[in-house]
């Protein structure tokens, strides 16, 4: 379903025309939603291309060539979550086997570690994502991969991707990177060094807060085919209804980004120089900040104080969302990994939205203020 263009357009033109020139029967501007599960065949040995929904679908087919282009890979493949792009990348490894993680990263990301190195047999080893002297000693003839957030999550640290995907590669292993907070719009892992790009699309590439999806997107072929094969297998696959949402939010990412990065920007002038907050966490680009409150900030009642932005957990939508990750993303790690993190019960992470900022700065204002009050 690849439409044609004499020159290599934008990546702001490919998103913006995202699912057009795609049906030449009717000639529809936004990509059709193809909800059947089977396909009609004319004959033995000819396919339209399509066989059953598990394998391949018009709508999701659309989505996945437009992730493929974002990220500049060779094939992407859509995901019911970002869980589940994780897990699709871990088919390709078995018992025995060693991966390196970069030790601040989702709390899901370690959950779903914890497992496989329980039931599974894979084992891991914790990467400060700083020193590679160290990176150098935990890679052994046993490493496959390894996985790296860059942002870090929630403590925003930065990691050289193209020093850590020479390392990992001079030991024949694969770099995979999870894109979610940056996006290939400030970062395209895949350029470079890194094998594998995976998204929680439930966040920044959806946008609105309303579907749940994931993103596994490869640099060669070997790989994708290898991905395809287990996906198929698990079928672990996009619904066709959050394909075409993706698909039409994907339109609006650049500039959603853009109001985000700039709202993160206003929101980081105002915390440092806000005495209820003691340090700021901002990687200088994006729309995440972290930061610690002072000891006189009732955290409660901060967030019962909130009239604008919201208390939940998540992040890239167009609503500005405050999450305490000590009892939010990363509950479930202990709580020495947590303090070893710095993942502390006054550390709160922001993810900008797309109001205006007078509003929002209001709000962080008045919040603040009344929760000190209390004191
Ligand atoms: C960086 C990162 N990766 C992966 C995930 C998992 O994605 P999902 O919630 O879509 O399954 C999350 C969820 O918060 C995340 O923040």
């Amino acid at each position: 379903m690849e439409s044609h263009c004499t020159w290599k357009k934008k990546i702001d033109t490919i998103l913006a025309q995202a699912g057009n020139r795609q049906d030449n029967v009717t000639g529809a501007i936004s990509m059709p939603l193809y909800f059947s599960t089977a396909y009609r065949h004319h004959g033995l040995g000819e396919s339209t291309g399509y066989d059953y929904s598990r394998m391949n679908q018009p709508t999701r087919q659309v989505l996945e060539e437009v992730l493929a282009k974002l990220e500049n890979g060779v094939r992407a493949f859509g995901l019911s979550s970002g869980m589940a792009a994780i897990q699709l990348v871990f088919t390709q490894f078995k018992s025995g086997n060693h991966i390196v993680v970069s030790d601040d990263l989702y709390g899901g990301s370690f959950r779903f570690f914890d497992l496989l190195s329980q039931q599974y047999g894979i084992e891991f080893s914790q990467w400060n994502g700083q020193d590679f002297d160290q990176l150098a000693q935990l890679l052994t003839e046993k490493t496959k991969a390894v996985w790296i957030e860059t942002p870090s999550n929630p403590m925003m640290k930065v990691i050289d991707i193209k020093k850590t995907a020479e390392l990992t590669h001079q030991n024949q292993a694969q770099l995979i990177v999870d894109n979610t907070f940056y996006t290939p719009l400030i970062q395209q892992v895949l350029d470079e060094g890194a094998d594998i790009a995976v998204h929680s699309a439930t966040k920044y590439l959806s946008g609105h807060n309303d579907i749940l999806a994931g993103a596994v997107i490869c640099k060669d072929e070997q790989t994708a085919e290898v991905l395809d094969k287990n996906l198929i297998t698990i079928g672990s696959n996009i619904s066709p209804f959050d394909s075409w949402l993706l698909l039409r939010s994907l339109k609006t990412l650049p500039i959603r980004l853009k109001k985000q990065q700039e709202n993160a920007q206003q929101l980081v002038s105002l915390f440092k120089q806000s005495k209820a907050v003691t340090n700021v966490l901002y990687p200088g680009k994006g729309g995440m900040i972290s930061l610690y409150t002072a000891k006189n900030i009732k955290i409660d009642t901060f967030l019962k104080k909130l009239e604008v932005v919201s208390f939940a957990e998540s992040l890239g939508g167009t609503e500005t969302l405050v999450t305490v990750p000590a009892v939010q993303t990363h509950a479930d790690l202990s709580e020495q990994q947590r303090q070893k993190t710095g993942i502390t019960d006054n550390l709160l992470r922001i993810s900008c939205g797309l109001e205006d900022s007078d509003d929002l700065i209001k709000d962080f204002k008045q919040a603040f203020k009344q929760a000190e009050s209390e004191e």
